[in-house]
């Protein structure tokens, strides 16, 4: 399934959204421009529904209640809303429409309550809330129907879809020293720290196979990189993988996932959610720690992924080498355009000058980035810091 239209009102620093969503998704803008909040409605929807400690009163107050959530220059209207519209397959109509709203008691406990909660599936009405119960018990309001289980049996396919959605900020630090941190693995764990658990964690044959396809993409990205392993540590039994790299001697050298370069760990936990679900993936700034030649064939290599699984792929990026790949087109990136008090959300292929800057033959990178960087950047550098 694929969502292919976000509309959202008062979300952080955004009044307004309403964009259509492609299957590779490119958000840009400057720093602080809202990328990773408009991330965050996706996550938002997904920690509502997740098995473990789900919910929409934890999913609010994680995130600070509904204060923080609430865009600052909404004034007057005190409410959150998000929709979201989901097809499923990309190029086919809309089957479904999930609708959710809240906002906060003005006295009393302060509770935070829904104002509006619907699902449609083609059109036809299968939730509207608030109904008559709701109305006569205001408690009601205080948890959608979405995670409830003995609610949502008419849409549990899209129950079952959000609950799939994956954030990834890999941080090849922590992966690396996974065993001798021992920390406490952040929920959902999007830094990567489990990554070698959720490797572990599939049958024998479909880690061969995801193993084998992302070998076939390392061998590309990474110079002497020869085959990729997953083995178990003989006294310990914990998860690991190791690359043969040609380098050094004339049988090449096995390396542990330790001695691994940043980048390759970037491109391995990347490579790896691609193809663990069918579910929309959130990608943070896939180009960090990445050198430029590989940057480039990011957009190649996610929408060559994707022919194995079909999997939604929003990515955040700075960077314009990722979105030089001709293949890119206008309207698979949005644009951040940050305002005084809000931030705008565009199609870069709604923008005029970038379509007039594309249909003359320009790369999305070309076309896009030059409106992008904040403009007090080049006056940055001029900043003396004695
Ligand atoms: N409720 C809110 N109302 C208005 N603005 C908000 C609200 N909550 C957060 N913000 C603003 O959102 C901005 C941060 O957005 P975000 O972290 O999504 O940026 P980003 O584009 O991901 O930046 P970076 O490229 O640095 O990661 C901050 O400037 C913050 O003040
Ligand atoms: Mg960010």
């Amino acid at each position: 399934m694929i969502i292919n239209r976000l509309i959202a009102k008062n979300w952080r620093n955004f009044q307004q959204i309403n964009v259509p969503l492609r299957e590779r998704q490119f958000i840009v803008g400057p720093n602080a421009s809202g990328k990773s909040n408009l991330l965050d409605i996706f996550r938002f929807l997904r920690d509502i529904v997740k098995v473990d400690g789900g919910g929409f009163q934890k999913a609010v107050k994680d995130r600070g209640g509904v204060s923080k959530i609430r865009c600052l220059a909404a004034r007057s209207d005190p409410e959150v809303r998000i929709e979201i519209h989901i097809a499923d397959t990309p190029g086919a109509p809309t089957t479904w429409r999930y609708v959710l709203a809240f906002r906060q008691e003005t006295r009393g406990y302060r509770r935070t309550y829904l104002t509006e909660e619907k699902v449609y599936k083609k059109n036809k009405v299968l939730l509207d809330r608030p109904d008559k119960d709701d109305k006569e018990d205001m408690d009601r309001l205080t948890q959608t129907f979405l995670e409830q289980i003995n609610m949502n049996a008419d849409f549990r396919e899209i129950v079952q879809f959000l609950r799939d959605v994956t954030y990834l900020h890999l941080v090849p630090q922590l992966l690396r020293f996974a065993d001798s941190i021992q920390g406490r693995i952040v929920e959902e764990d999007p830094f990567g720290q489990g990554f070698l658990e959720r490797v572990a964690g599939v049958n024998d044959r479909t880690r061969r196979s995801r193993l084998r396809k992302i070998e076939s993409a390392l061998k590309i990205a990474v110079p002497q990189f020869e085959q990729l392993e997953f083995i178990r540590d003989e006294i310990t039994g914990r998860p690991h993988l190791r690359a043969l790299y040609s380098h050094w001697r004339a049988q090449g050298v096995w390396q542990q996932e330790d001695q691994f370069s940043d980048g390759t760990l970037r491109l391995l936990g990347l490579l790896w959610s691609l193809l663990e679900s069918d579910s929309v993936l959130l990608l943070e700034e896939p180009e960090l720690s990445l050198n430029l030649g590989i940057v480039s064939q990011l957009a190649p290599l996610i929408s060559k992924m994707q022919r194995n699984r079909r999997r939604q792929v929003f990515v955040s990026t700075h960077s314009d080498a990722l979105l030089t790949d001709p293949g890119i087109d206008g309207t698979e990136v949005l644009m951040l355009a940050p305002a005084k008090t809000e931030t705008t959300v565009i199609p870069a292929w709604d923008i005029k000058p970038v379509r007039g800057l594309l249909e003359a033959g320009l790369t999305v990178g070309e076309a896009v980035l030059s409106k992008t960087g904040p403009e007090q950047a080049e006056q940055l550098s001029l900043l003396k810091w004695d």
